[in-house]
This record gives C-alpha cells, sequence and structure tokens, in this order.
C-alpha cells in the first residue's frame, strides 16, 4: 500500500461496522452492524482519524476500502468455508459458549481451529498492510485472538494493544480448550490485554503463568524480551448521543405512541438483545408469565416488548432458541392475552438508534436478564436515556454492568421466583426510588462513558513505550 495512505491507528475486528445487505430490489446498500462492540468503537473512531480493518459481513466479496460513517475501511474477504469454519464454527461455537461458563456445550473440533488460524493470519496480515510505521494497532475481540502474536511477527515496529468485549473464563473452564496455549500466545503479542473486568484479567495471568510457564508479576506477563500488561477497563456507551437522542421533541413523541400502541398499560418492560442464549431471554418470559400465572398481574397492568435482533442464525444452538422463544411468547400470549391485547410483543428484528431510544423512553421497567456478559451496554442505554428519573431497571448479577450499577434491581436469572419477585418490585417502585436509584446509576453511566474508556485504555497502550 502507498505509504501516504498507511495509518497511525488501526482498528482490527471480526465485523466492520457496516454489513453489506441487499434489498428487495436487489439493490447492496449498507446497514449498521449488531452488537455492543460496534456501538462502542464507532463513536471512538468517529472521533480519531484511523482505519477500520473487518469483514463486510457476506461471504466471497471482493471490496476496496471505502469510507462510510465517517471512517475509512478496509474490507477482508472471508469465503463461505471461513464463514462456516472461522465464524460460525470456532468463534461462536467453540469459543463463544466456552467463554460464556459453558452455557452451551462449546464444539472443539481440528478443522475449526486450522481455519481460525487462517483466518486470524489473514487478518494480521491485513493490519500490517494498513498500518504506518510504529502505528497502534487495536485488536478487537475472541474471534482475533492470534492476530497480535502474528502481527508482532509481521511487524515488531507496532504498538499492538488487544481488548477482549465478553468474559475471560476461569481455569477450569478454559483448561478444556484443546488449544488454551496457543490462543494464551497469541494474546502474549500485545503490549496490553483489556478485559472488561478484574476477574477476566487475573484469570489471563494466572492461566499464562500455569500454561505458558512465565513469571507474572501483579498485573503483567514477563517474556524474555518485554512484559505485556493485563488490566480491566471496563466499556461504556456514547452517553451524549443518548443524552442528545432522548430529548429531542420527536423522539418523545414516538415513546408516547409507543405506549399508546400498547394500550397504555401501569407498566411496560422491555428486552433489546440480539437472540442470543446467553441473554435469558427466555428465563425473564417465563418470570413474567407466572406472574399473570399467579393473578398477580393481569392483561392490561403490564406488557412485554421483547426486540430481538437476528444473530448467527445458521449456528445450531441459535435457531434451536430463536424456535423454543417464539413457542413461549405463543405460549404465554394464548394463555393470558385479550382480544387485540398480547401480553408479550415479540419482534425478530433490528431497530434504528431512534426508534431504539424511542423505547427506551417508553419502558418503565428495562429487563436486562443474561446469564453471562461481558458487560451489557443496553443496560447502559437505558439509564443514559432516563434522564427524566423515571425508568427501572432489572440486572443480572451476571452482566459485567452489575459492577458499575449497583442501584439497579439485581437478579440472579437462573432463579425464576427471585426474578419474579423483583420484576414486580420495579414495576411497582414509587417514583422517588426509581429516581433515587436512577439518578444514582446515570452519574456512573455519563462520567465512565465510552470516551473514557478508549481514552484509560490506549493511554495505557501509549505508557507501554
Ligand atoms: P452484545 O455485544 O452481546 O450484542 P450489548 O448489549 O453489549 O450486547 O450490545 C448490543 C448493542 O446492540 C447495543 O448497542 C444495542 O443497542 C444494540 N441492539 C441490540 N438489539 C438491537 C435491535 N433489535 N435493534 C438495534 N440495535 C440493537
Ligand atoms: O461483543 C460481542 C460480539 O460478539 C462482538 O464481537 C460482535 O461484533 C457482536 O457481539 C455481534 O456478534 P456478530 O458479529 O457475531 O453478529
Amino acid at each position: 500500500m502507498d505509504q501516504s495512505k498507511k495509518s497511525e491507528f488501526v482498528v482490527v475486528a471480526n465485523r466492520l461496522p457496516v454489513d453489506r445487505v441487499t434489498d428487495e430490489d436487489g439493490e447492496a446498500t449498507w446497514r449498521r452492524s449488531p452488537g455492543g462492540l460496534v456501538t462502542a468503537i464507532v463513536p471512538v473512531m468517529q472521533r480519531r482519524e484511523g482505519a477500520w480493518v473487518g469483514w463486510q459481513g457476506s461471504p466471497d466479496e471482493d471490496l476496496e476500502p471505502f469510507e462510510a460513517e465517517g471512517m475509512t475501511l478496509s474490507p477482508v474477504r472471508l469465503s463461505g468455508s471461513d464463514v462456516e469454519l472461522y465464524y460460525e464454527g470456532f468463534s461462536n461455537a467453540t469459543l463463544w459458549p466456552l467463554y460464556h461458563d459453558v452455557i452451551a456445550r462449546p464444539v472443539y473440533r481440528r478443522s475449526l481451529w486450522e481455519a481460525y488460524e487462517r483466518v486470524n493470519r489473514r487478518f494480521a496480515e491485513a493490519a500490517a498492510d494498513v498500518a504506518a510505521e510504529g502505528a497502534v494497532v487495536w485488536v478487537q475481540d475472541y474471534q482475533l485472538q492470534l492476530v497480535p502474536k502474528m502481527l508482532r511477527e509481521l511487524r515488531p515496529d507496532l504498538r499492538i494493544g488487544f481488548f477482549l468485549h465478553i468474559p475471560f473464563p476461569p481455569m477450569e473452564l478454559f483448561q478444556q480448550l484443546p488449544w488454551r496455549r496457543e490462543i494464551l500466545e497469541g494474546l502474549l503479542g500485545a503490549d496490553l490485554v483489556g478485559f472488561q473486568s478484574r476477574d477476566g484479567a487475573s484469570n489471563f495471568v494466572r492461566l499464562s503463568r500455569r500454561f505458558c510457564d512465565l513469571k507474572t508479576q501483579g498485573h503483567e506477563v514477563i517474556l524474555d524480551d518485554r512484559t505485556v500488561q493485563a488490566d480491566h477497563f471496563p466499556i461504556s456507551v456514547d452517553a451524549q448521543e443518548l443524552i442528545t437522542l432522548s430529548t429531542q421533541e420527536d423522539v418523545k413523541a414516538r415513546a408516547a405512541e409507543i405506549r399508546e400502541e400498547l394500550g397504555n398499560p401501569a407498566s411496560i418492560l422491555l428486552g433489546v438483545d440480539r437472540l442470543d442464549y446467553t441473554k435469558g431471554i427466555q428465563q425473564r418470559l417465563q418470570a413474567f408469565t407466572e406472574l399473570f400465572e399467579d393473578g398477580r398481574v393481569k392483561s392490561g397492568d403490564a406488557v412485554f416488548v421483547q426486540v430481538a435482533t437476528p444473530s448467527r442464525e445458521r449456528v445450531e444452538e441459535y435457531r434451536i432458541l430463536r424456535d423454543e422463544i417464539e413457542l413461549q411468547v405463543g405460549r404465554a400470549n394464548g394463555m393470558y392475552a385479550e382480544l387485540g391485547a398480547p401480553i408479550i410483543n415479540y419482534m425478530h428484528t433490528s431497530h434504528t438508534r431512534k426508534e431504539l431510544t424511542a423505547l427506551y423512553l417508553a419502558a418503565d421497567v428495562m429487563v436486562v436478564t443474561p446469564l453471562r456478559d461481558g458487560m451489557n451496554l443496553v443496560a447502559k442505554e437505558y439509564v443514559a436515556c432516563h434522564g427524566d428519573l423515571k425508568g427501572a431497571l432489572l440486572l443480572s448479577e451476571f452482566a459485567g454492568a452489575a459492577n458499575e450499577l449497583h442501584r439497579a434491581f439485581l437478579v440472579n436469572p437462573y432463579d425464576i421466583g427471585g426474578t419474579k419477585q423483583r420484576m414486580y418490585e420495579a414495576m411497582h417502585a414509587s417514583p422517588a426510588e426509581r429516581a433515587r436509584r436512577m439518578r444514582s446509576m446515570r452519574r456512573r453511566v455519563i462520567e465512565h462513558d465510552v470516551d473514557l474508556w478508549a481514552k484509560e485504555f490506549l493511554e495505557a497502550l501509549e505508557n507501554r513505550r
């Protein structure tokens, strides 16, 4: 690549922030890609000049670098078989369940691992190609854990950071992985490895000692010629953007319209997730339905809106989950809905930021009940939007966000009885209690926003020089 086009700051992530989709007329367009990583990195990239290296979401397409939403995007090509073996396979059928408490059974297959290695090398080469001499390269998430080492071999001049957006498992789980040493060595190619939680960082240090026979000191892993720092940097949202959006008149009007469309019930409960088995969607819907079963809530008192973005639909566990949820929603409505008034409104779709914000504003209780989640940005988005101090947040103890949002209504989502009780309490909390809790959570989200997260990570990386 031409030297003048090389970048001083490069983000490498499995996905670009936009997916290429073909509309009904056969026309190709770009659509914002799903997930917390994109939500967090987009504002960071828009405020810094840099290049984003990633896959554009569909197989077998060769694309030249292009500009979108104020960012320079450098596509990496994945073939159909790369998507199947590296993305759906090793990333989402092996690592994803392993790193989320083995909620689903991880698949350990050598052909998947070989694809993971091969595709990680391609990402490393693409990053090496766009990075200027001495540039900072920030590698993102579990799909690319081998990239730091491969990139260092290609370009020892670079400053390499890595951030894991999902939990990093403890020894007892991680040791199942047949390629555990290779993954650790891959990460140790970075100068700084960032995790969502303190536990993630200490698991990594402990595992490096155990499986790579390395010495460690506090947060540092000591190699022959350098040290690697492991630390926690809890990710966040663009609070100011959400405040601006949630105070716009048209968004507020849309929120009122949503309440109206739902029949103005006393409580609107809301879930917003990728359709993923880690999110505890079934548990929350069960808890809600049981409130009707117990006769504590009646049709007209409360409505649940569940928005579930389609995700990883070719992975078997996700297909099964979708069928189960749709069955569950159908049953609950069949039992307790009245004519024209379902108790659960389920939408298997993604929404614009504006519509999502209106939904957040309309909701009296935001229900975030993952069985395990690195952070969960939806919880923080809801809090950022409620400058009116009116909402209540029901939050799983197993979401990273619970380490910061102590004043949420905390639940153990495995405990359906306990979740049901807390849900009922959140629905009936007084305005004063809601305001007290919301004020404290908002302080945290506004002070620790995504800019601070990026600044702290990048300064720590800079200090490694
Ligand atoms: P994950 O990274 O596992 O998907 P997070 O909660 O951290 O989970 O981030 C999800 C992001 O995707 C949030 O920014 C949220 O607003 C967005 N999102 C989730 N569901 C939808 C949806 N149905 N439509 C649009 N955006 C969505
Ligand atoms: O933050 C978790 C994460 O897996 C991101 O790495 C990813 O971009 C996002 O969720 C959405 O998942 P996917 O890219 O598989 O659709």
